[in-house]
């Protein structure tokens, strides 16, 4: 199966709660009921698909946990559930956990008390598992994950986020077997050779966090540029506004965990 088809994706509803996000720089409160008219954009457009999209329900208690895909990395073979490096979201992998082992028959952990990793580091190829060092993943995290799935058949390879970058994935995504949409200072560090890579348009850095769901592009409205760029390169584009998790440092990738059990 192609690292971009999946049948299935989670998702799970922002909460009021939302408000209390971690954010880099505060550019104001998320406004809930934009945000939850996007979510359900987004989850209509993984739909669109055909894929199945388990749509949980919102947490109080985890201002975060609209992002779940920070809580686990899903592979064919089985899931791994994460230990995110941020406090205030460590028990949002715990709440996951259950939901994965109704699909998976295999789900693993991270589980060392100086491992952290979260999902928004890690960008899967068809050849490879990237996964960014970063403020919130660790060389302990990177370490576990690597002992995890290595008898599953994958291969993981250690790249870095730029400095001031929340996660890998905020600044690429995969979009199909052979090309990366980045942005100029990650594909810098050549993490990339080997892949054709498209660039976003200067200015548009906040687009590179896209993903490829089945047919679909989704990437965040408002990137004109680089929206150009994509129906050039013959990809069918769905935009969503994603103007309310961009305060809180949110994209496309943040906002699902996409998957197709073996
Ligand atoms: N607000 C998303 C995060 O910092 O993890």
């Amino acid at each position: 199966m192609r690292s971009y088809s999946f049948t299935h994706a989670i998702t799970r509803k922002p909460s009021a709660s939302i408000v209390a996000g971690l954010r880099a720089v505060d550019t104001g409160a998320p406004d809930l009921g934009l945000m939850q008219r996007h979510h359900a954009d987004y989850v209509a457009a993984l739909r669109s698909t055909g894929a199945t999209v388990v749509e949980l329900d919102a947490l109080e208690a985890f201002p975060d946990s609209v992002f779940v895909e920070d809580t686990a990395l899903c592979l064919p073979e089985g899931a791994v559930v994460m230990r995110p490096g941020a406090p205030s979201r460590l028990g949002e992998a715990a709440e996951m956990a259950p939901h994965l082992r109704a699909l998976y028959s295999d789900v693993e952990r991270i589980a060392g008390a100086e491992s952290f990793i979260e999902g928004g580091d890690i960008l899967t190829t068809e050849t490879e598992i990237l996964v960014g060092r970063s403020a919130r993943t660790n060389a302990a995290g990177i370490e576990e994950l690597t002992r995890l799935v290595t008898p599953w058949g994958h291969r993981v390879r250690e790249v870095f986020t730029p400095p001031g970058v929340l996660h890998f994935k905020t600044d690429c995504s995969l979009l199909d077997g052979e090309t990366i949409l980045s942005t100029a200072r990650l594909a810098a560090s050549g993490c990339f050779a080997g892949y054709r890579v498209i660039l976003v348009a200067e200015g548009e850095e906040a687009c590179a966090n896209t993903i490829r769901f089945n047919d679909l592009v989704i990437m965040p409205a408002g990137f004109p540029k680089t929206r150009e760029r994509l129906d050039q390169a013959g990809y069918q584009v769905a935009e969503i506004g994603n103007s309310e998790c961009a305060k809180l440092d949110g994209g496309m990738s943040c906002l699902s965990l996409r998957f197709s059990p073996s």
